[in-house]
């Protein structure tokens, strides 16, 4: 089945065609660079020239910034405030006369890599954190998916854990890798000491660049990067979209 996978990030809106059989991207990517400010209305005209650009007649998955509870927007944290309770769903069907399913962002970077990449057929506890704008994770445990968990908002030297070590804050304060990876490490150790996780997948645009801080990680359970590095999030989007589209399907 193909399907057009949409990752919403803070700075750019990625979407790509994905063959949700092998998790594998169709053709070309495309970006296009998130409105400011990145509200509903915005976004979703942005959505729109998105789904023009690939000609797509489909059904979509989105992966989107914020907690997604039955398709409606319950935080806002790096996006604009007025998505708080919109029906992103309902909006994104209303905009692009296609069938849209979402689902927070890191949620569907996690999907993905259980699916395809590192946490195939694995067990335990195993979380993924997605790095940029935000951090995000995705907490899984036999496979099983624990929606919305906003684990990059836990608090770390007195701030939120996002502002003290997202890759935003690292290019904010002018942070070098190792700088930041000991950061990344401080961060890492109290997901561990509070989850004890058997894997650390990474996601986001960090996960390319893990040979610049990989000396500074020191946690028990290995950080390894997604298989499907970025894109992770765009193929989880659409695995989304199909589990949802044909339920019986989803465990195959
Ligand atoms: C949001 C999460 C999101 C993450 C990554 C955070 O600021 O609260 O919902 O998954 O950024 O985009």
């Amino acid at each position: 089945m193909q399907i057009l996978g949409v990752d919403i990030g803070g700075s750019g809106i990625k979407g790509c065609l994905v063959d949700t059989t092998t998790g594998e991207l169709i053709g070309e990517r495309h970006r296009i660079q998130t409105p400011q400010p990145a509200t509903p209305a915005a976004v979703a005209h942005t959505l729109k020239a998105l789904v023009e650009h690939f000609e797509w007649k489909g059904p979509i998955g989105c992966g989107f910034p914020a907690t997604i509870q039955h398709g409606i927007a319950k935080s806002a944290a790096n996006i604009d405030s007025s998505w708080v309770e919109t029906d992103v769903e309902h909006l994104f069907r209303e905009i692009t006369g296609l069938p849209c399913f979402v689902l927070n962002d890191a949620d569907a970077a996690g999907i993905a890599e259980m699916r395809f990449g590192e946490g195939k057929a694995r067990q335990g506890v195993i979380i993924l954190v997605t790095v940029g704008t935000g951090i995000g994770t995705a907490v899984f445990v036999n496979g099983q998916l624990l929606p919305n968990t906003e684990l990059g908002h836990l608090m770390l030297e007195g701030m939120i854990a996002e502002r003290y070590c997202s890759d935003a804050a690292r290019k904010r304060e002018d942070l070098s890798w190792s700088k930041w990876g000991k950061r990344f490490n401080q961060y890492l150790a109290r997901l561990e000491f509070l989850f004890s996780p058997d894997l650390f997948i990474l996601g986001g645009g960090s996960a390319a660049k893990m040979d610049k801080f990989i000396d500074k990680i020191a946690t028990r359970a290995p950080l390894v990067p997604a298989a499907s590095l970025n894109q992770a999030g765009i193929i989880g989007a659409a695995l989304h979209a199909a589990a949802r589209q044909s339920p019986a399907r989803k465990r195959k």
